[in-house]
């Protein structure tokens, strides 16, 4: 496409809207490598590549939008998670980050375990080979067909979410004559500084049963008297893109008192803690995570102290990182098709996806960058809001992001840490194709989910 002439956006000097933004970065064209994938970087002659492809070449094979995903970054997270808790942990991944068969079986040689929430995950997780035994199954509301595949398949543990549910559990292990290990999921009462949709400790909402008033003591009082159960610890997971620990401190404390009270009231040790997930990425240079060394280090302290201090033995800890670990390792490449510069207020720019390919923005008030990365640019900063194509106003993808200002249909631009949550929660809003999964590594690049067509969206429809 050529790139057209059109009359000049608001600049910087202007008076700028409100927004989320601060000044324009110094230097457009810089990748800063806090927001992108490890092997992305801009060539001399102005392309961006990633894992040695440049974006002109995936966007000419693979169409616009697209998930490229970083192969070497997302197999070096799990090994940097692995290594960070060592043998006395379990990392499991959170599939519902993204889940793909490919990803299951990078997380099977690089030794992660993986947590599932339904019975998609689950079949993807078996299909791609996954052991049984190191798969966990979520959710407040498994139905009883889930159950019934996840017991016989023989997976590792079950994470219990309500009273119903281990009567449910009980008696289908019972009937297929098996013990499943099972952990109850409790409400610690601790308001994680998160987005209130995505905070999941507190205890007015839908997940876990709450410590206070004793409902998780009487879960494990219900749970110890099935034979078919096998209790092996309490599970705890108080909300996602969190960066301080003191969340999980209170978390850890008050898990390692419902400890103290089972050991007191039934003579039994459990022998695990779940923290789950929630450590936050940078989806912005200001955001600034912690690695998974200094979080092991920081949660192996903690419930090594909470432990002594009651006087119970230190339990094998596991931990459910999801965006953590593919979250930073995927950007979407998008194709300029228009440019609508608004005098005073900005110039949006709509790309050929939208909110049906990031919902996060839309849905979290989330915030993202972006850059121009088909060609570098020495044009001034120009206010952009990059828009998608859909039918909706708030179809937003990144609300406040400085752009050269002769950005131009036919340019591509790319949106970095879109690995986490963005593929798994796309939709097929105004009938859009879902955009597939790019998966580059040393010069290769390999569909791993490929681009839906018409044909299959056709395919649902009867009659
Ligand atoms: N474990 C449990 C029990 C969870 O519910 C979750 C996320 C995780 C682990 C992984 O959390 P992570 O490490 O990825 O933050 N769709 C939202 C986030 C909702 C997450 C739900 N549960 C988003 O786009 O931010």
């Amino acid at each position: 496409m050529s790139r057209s002439a059109h009359p000049a956006g608001p600049r910087h000097a202007d008076v700028l809207p409100e927004g989320h933004y601060t000044a324009p970065p110094a230097d457009l064209n810089a990748l800063d490598p806090r927001v992108w994938a490890r092997t992305v970087v801009r060539d001399d002659d102005g392309v961006v590549s990633v894992g040695g492809l440049t974006v002109r070449e995936l966007a000419e094979e693979f169409g616009t939008p697209a998930y490229i995903l970083d192969e070497d970054d997302f197999r070096s997270r799990c090994r940097a998670w692995r290594e960070a808790f060592g043998a006395d942990a379990d990392v499991f991944y959170a599939g519902k980050a993204f889940l793909s068969l490919a990803v299951v079986r990078w997380l099977h040689e690089e030794g992660l375990n993986l947590d599932v929430c339904s019975g998609g995950e689950l079949a993807t997780a078996l299909a791609a080979g996954m052991p049984a035994e190191r798969i966990a199954l979520h959710g407040n509301n498994k139905s009883n067909e889930e159950i019934q595949r996840a017991v016989e398949a023989g997976i590792g543990r079950i994470v219990l979410d309500s009273f119903q549910e281990i009567a449910r559990v009980a008696h289908i292990a019972q009937r297929l004559g098996k013990r499943q290990p099972v952990l109850i999921r409790v409400t610690v009462g601790v308001e994680a500084h998160t987005h209130e949709f995505i905070a999941t400790a507190h205890e007015d909402q839908k997940f876990g049963l709450p410590l206070a008033g004793g409902q998780a003591a009487e879960a494990v009082r219900r749970v110890l008297r099935h034979e078919s159960l096998e209790l092996t610890g309490i599970h705890s997971h108080i909300g996602s893109q969190i960066f301080d620990t003191s969340g999980f401190e209170v978390a850890a404390h008050r898990v390692v008192g419902l400890l103290r009270e089972i050991r007191d009231e039934h003579g039994a040790e459990l022998p695990e803690i779940d923290l789950g997930g929630g450590l936050g990425i940078a989806y912005t240079p200001e955001d600034d995570p912690r690695e998974p060394h200094e979080i092991a280090k920081s949660l192996g302290e903690i419930v090594t102290r909470e432990c002594e201090s009651a006087g119970l033995s230190v339990p094998r800890l596991s931990v459910e990182p999801g965006r953590a670990i593919v979250g930073p390792t995927a950007f979407t490449l998008y194709e300029v098709g228009t440019v609508k510069p608004l005098e005073g207020l900005r110039t949006y720019l709509s790309v050929d996806g939208g909110m049906s390919d990031n919902i996060r923005t839309a849905l979290y008030d989330a915030e993202y960058t972006v850059s121009l990365v088909s060609r570098a640019s020495e044009a001034e900063p120009m206010l952009s809001r990059v828009v998608g194509k859909h039918c909706e106003s708030g179809d937003i993808v990144v609300r406040d992001a400085f752009l050269p200002a002769d950005t131009a249909p036919g340019d591509l631009l790319a949106v970095p840490a879109t690995g986490a949550y963005c593929r798994s929660m796309a939709s097929n809003y105004n009938h859009a194709l879902r955009p597939p999964v790019v998966a580059v590594k040393d010069g290769v690049a390999r569909v791993i989910v490929r681009r839906e067509t018409e044909e299959d969206l056709l395919r649902l429809d009867v009659g």
